[in-house]
């Protein structure tokens, strides 16, 4: 388990280039199934999620490589839907729900271990199933496996009793290969589910309505391969964006989407960072003192949850009694331990937090509980007087592309240690 060894205090400067979002490629990935062809995807991250689910694949049959964030895949040989020997893999990560999906899209079967992901509170994925079950399937959950069976998957109605990012996404993927058309009312709106419903037309898929709360899949009998560009990560953005700003930085964040980051900017603003639309980037720029603000997490287009860590760190260093309303997760406040080990004074009530911000963090020991709660330890770190270790940072290594060399190159000093050393 490696760690990051942070000396606080220098402002980032400099410019940033984001690559391919996570949650959209770990769907685009598992997505390839319903093509039995092959794929090439640009602006593939290089994080850990990406090599897990890349594992698993290629375990099964599909042939893989990946060079300069291009990810070429051939899933024509992939002839087993039965992950049952991935349960180490499957449980570090959430995004292998999808085998699921394409399994089920591909072969009208599956069995998935139940996923993983970040302790962020009770994270069900009865949503997902009662949309495979509507399409025909049958669903039963034992020794830790979901298997999944349809003689005939047929389209439907499917209202989500809540807006789920997983279930939009994996019905999307299994109503692709149904029988007629299925649709998804109270379907979740995030950027990166309109990615993946761009990959799968691609594939030739017909699939409408992406990025409202209606969306229209068309069953296909046949897809085929495809060339795609996934949409830039928006969580990555924000976390430099936030970056930038706790360290009362001057930074470019380019090759980005900003429509995709107006939740964060408003905020920011709001709290006096300077924001400056530049082309394909945005440039955040902090030129007074912050003031406090509140945030409400929120599905797409609202605050992403993914987010409020990394703005817990801003809110600490603002003026004033900032809040945060965590609506998505309920254990998503674990990371507030750590920051008042570095003098933050932060009250947590159920499921609001309340910072007293406007008093220097301190560096100290730090531990990333999470992948985001990772990031934030990070800004910490970065924002910090002293030096910071951050423990765990494999959580880190799931969803952010060599972020201490991205840091370094904006001026930031951090280094990290293997065990070995
Ligand atoms: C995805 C993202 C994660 C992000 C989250 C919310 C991936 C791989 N992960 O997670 O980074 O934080 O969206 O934007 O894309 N729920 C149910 N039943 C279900 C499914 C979800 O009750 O069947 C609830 C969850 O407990 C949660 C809410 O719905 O309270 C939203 O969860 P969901 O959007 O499904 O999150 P994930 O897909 O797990």
């Amino acid at each position: 388990m490696d760690t990051f060894i942070i000396e606080g205090g220098h402002p980032l400067s400099g410019e940033i280039s984001i690559t391919g979002a996570k949650n959209a490629v770990l769907g685009i990935i598992p997505a390839a199934i319903l093509a039995a062809d092959s794929c090439k995807i640009e602006n593939v991250p290089e994080i850990r999620d990406v090599e897990k689910i890349v594992d698993i694949l290629e375990a099964l049959g599909s042939t893989v490589s990946m060079k300069n964030n291009i990810l070429y895949i051939d899933t024509s040989c992939v002839l087993n839907y039965d992950c049952s020997n991935f349960v180490e893999e499957t449980s570090k990560m959430r995004a292998s729900y999808y085998l699921l999906g394409a399994f089920l899209g591909r072969y009208g079967q599956a069995i998935v271990p139940l996923p993983g992901g970040c302790n962020i509170g009770d994270r069900p994925i009865d949503q997902h199933i009662k949309g495979f079950k509507a399409l025909g399937a049958s669903v039963v959950i034992e020794h830790g496996l979901i298997k999944i069976k349809a003689d005939k998957l047929v389209g439907t109605h499917i209202y989500l009793d809540v807006v789920s990012v997983g279930a939009t996404i994996n019905i999307m993927l299994a109503a692709s290969k149904a029988e007629g058309v299925t649709i998804i009312e109270n379907a979740a709106k995030e950027p990166h589910i309109v990615d993946v419903a761009n990959f799968i037309n691609m594939m030739g898929g017909k699939v409408t309505g992406t990025g409202t709360d209606t969306i229209k899949i068309t069953g296909v009998p046949q897809m085929h391969g495809c060339e795609y560009t996934a949409v830039p990560d928006q969580i990555a953005t924000g976390t430099y964006m936030l970056a930038a700003a706790v360290t009362g930085g001057n930074v470019l964040v380019n090759h980005i989407i900003p429509k995709h980051m107006e939740a964060l900017t408003a905020k920011m603003q709001e709290m006096g960072v300077t924001i400056e639309e530049e082309d394909d980037g945005l440039r955040i720029l902090v030129e007074k003192p912050l003031t406090a603000c509140a945030v409400k997490t929120l599905p797409y287009p609202g605050f992403p949850t993914d987010l409020q860590q990394p703005m817990g760190v801003l809110m600490t260093i603002a003026n004033g009694r900032s809040s945060i309303e965590e609506s998505i997760f309920e254990n998503r406040f674990r990371y507030v331990d750590e920051l008042r080990k570095m003098g933050a004074d932060i009250q947590v009530n159920g499921r609001i937090a309340y910072f007293n911000g406007g008093q220097p963090l301190s560096g100290a020991n730090l531990t990333a509980t999470d992948l985001r709660a990772g990031a934030a330890m990070v800004l910490a770190g970065l924002a910090a007087e002293g030096i910071s270790t951050v423990t765990h940072v494999q959580y880190i290594d799931r969803g952010y592309e060599h972020i201490v060399d991205k840091l370094t190159r904006l001026g930031a000093v951090i280094r990290r240690e293997s065990q070995a050393n």
